[in-house]
Formats: C-alpha cells, sequence, structure tokens
C-alpha cells in the first residue's frame, strides 16, 4: 500500500460523484438470488456492478488504459481487468478479476467468491493480485456515504461506492425519482427510494471531467435498469 499510494503521488486527481437509485437493482438481485441459492452462490451487488462497469468501459476504453510515467504514452486495454478492494485481517489488497467483459454476472459471483476465500486464508498468488486495469473499492459494506478513492498507476480511474441508505425522496406514478417540473406542478409524492452514492476519481493529467460524467452516467443507467444490463450482455 505504501508504494502504490506513493506512486499515486503524481497523479493530478478529480473526483466526480453522482447519486444512484437502487431500487430496481435490489429487486434483480432478489430474483437471481433465488434462483442461484440452490446452487450454492452468494450474490451480493459486486458482481451486477462489475458487470455494468466493464458494460461502461466498452463505451469509454480511455479509462480502462494505462498510462506511462513521463506521459507520452496512453495505452488502451483490451481485457477488462477490474481490482476490488477487500479488506482482509492484513489490511488492504486489491486482488483482479480479470477479462469482465467475456465473463456472466455468475461467472463474476463464483470469481469473486474465490479471491474472497483465497484471501482470508492470505492464499492469493502474484497473479491475482497483478494486471488491473481499473478497480472498485466498496467502502459502503464498512459503512461510509462516500469516499475519495485514490488512482493507483498506471491505472487512469478507480470508483468507490457508497453504502446503500433508504431516504425519502420525490417520486413519479411508477416509483421513479421526479423531475423537477414535475414536482413543481404538484405530481409527484414521496416515498422511500434506496440510494447509493458512486465517486469515481480520475488522473486528470489525461482525463477530463466530462468524460468521467459521461461514464458515470452510462454506469447508472445500467444500474437503474437492470434489463438494460441483462440486453447487453453477450
Ligand atoms: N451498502 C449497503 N450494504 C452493502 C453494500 C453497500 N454499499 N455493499 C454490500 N452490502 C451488504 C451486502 O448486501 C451484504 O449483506 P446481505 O448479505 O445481508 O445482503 C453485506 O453487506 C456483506 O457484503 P459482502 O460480503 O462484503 O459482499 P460484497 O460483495 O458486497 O463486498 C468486498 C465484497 C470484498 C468488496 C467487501 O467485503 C470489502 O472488503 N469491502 C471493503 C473495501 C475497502 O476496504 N475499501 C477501502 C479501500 S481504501
Amino acid at each position: 500500500m505504501a508504494k502504490s499510494m506513493t506512486a499515486s503521488l503524481q497523479v493530478q486527481h478529480l473526483t466526480y460523484g453522482e447519486e444512484v437509485d437502487f431500487t430496481k437493482i435490489r429487486k434483480f438481485r432478489k430474483e437471481l438470488q433465488a434462483a442461484l441459492g440452490p446452487k450454492g452462490i452468494k450474490l451480493s451487488y459486486m458482481p451486477m456492478i462489475l458487470k455494468a462497469t466493464s458494460l461502461a468501459l466498452l463505451q469509454f476504453p480511455m479509462l480502462n488504459a494505462h498510462v506511462s510515467h513521463d506521459l507520452t504514452e496512453m495505452i488502451y486495454k483490451g481485457d477488462h481487468n477490474l481490482g476490488v478492494a477487500m479488506d482482509t485481517p492484513s489490511g488492504l489488497i486489491v486482488p483482479v478479476i480479470k477479462r469482465v467483459q467475456q465473463k456472466s454476472i455468475i461467472d463474476i459471483a463464483y470469481d469473486l467468491q474465490d479471491l474472497q476465500v483465497a484471501s482470508s486464508a492470505g492464499k492469493l498468488t502474484e497473479e491475482q493480485l497483478s494486471g488491473g486495469t481499473f478497480s472498485l473499492s466498496n467502502i459502503g459494506s464498512i459503512g461510509g456515504t462516500f469516499m475519495v478513492p485514490v488512482v493507483t498507476s498506471p491505472n487512469v480511474a478507480i470508483g468507490a461506492l457508497g453504502r446503500i441508505q433508504m431516504v425519502p425522496s420525490y417520486v413519479d406514478e411508477r416509483g421513479e425519482r421526479a423531475s423537477v417540473d414535475m414536482i413543481d406542478r404538484g405530481q409527484a409524492k414521496v416515498a422511500p427510494l434506496s440510494l447509493m452514492t458512486v465517486s469515481w476519481s480520475a488522473d486528470h493529467r489525461v482525463v477530463d471531467g466530462a468524460t468521467v460524467g459521461k461514464f458515470s452516467n452510462l454506469w447508472k443507467s445500467y444500474i437503474e435498469n437492470p434489463s438494460l444490463l441483462a440486453m447487453n450482455m453477450r
């Protein structure tokens, strides 16, 4: 951690935050879990979030890239090797799920489970800990609502997920967040909404905020509409 954070000191960070409606993906997870339960697979949100990230990276390959130390080269990576920050008895480690772009949500769930078992046994290999092209940190499983993640060079971006919370919100007749116009016209009602914050940090030397914002909008569309997520999977 000391070495990679020291290397990150050269990165000029920009951080972009967003709120995401988790209502539909919670329901989607319950349905998938009911189907997978008999097979002995525990499905957390992470496999769905990782798949949504990979689908969004397909449209924004510059966020799945490595940048050279002297900034003369940016190498777009074909494989989405997604690091997952894990809190372990020996501290933070970031094992990598390889080639997420080729995997289903279930494949990712199996890989994540294997990495969690290996990490709690202290048996992760060098291969499992290297080659990451982008990473995600689910700090919300511990408790915080918001975190500014630190980009690990040579990667150019990283995401952090906050705690999913039930909050009162203005919604329309379908239970989705109401527009300002609807609220002004008195056509919205207040209802509980499942909400999570996401924050993306990127290396501002090579990535601009608009790119991160557009990537985040696409990612959010997959999380808020799991049917889109399912539709875009291979
Ligand atoms: N908000 C609220 N609850 C959450 C959540 C979130 N963002 N993420 C997970 N949970 C819930 C899960 O739904 C699960 O509860 P359930 O079984 O009742 O449904 C519970 O927390 C445990 O989830 P977990 O087993 O941790 O699975 P996961 O796949 O969501 O997360 C890890 C796996 C490895 C990411 C996580 O265990 C971890 O280590 N997080 C910490 C990362 C970290 O240290 N980041 C800081 C880096 S500087």
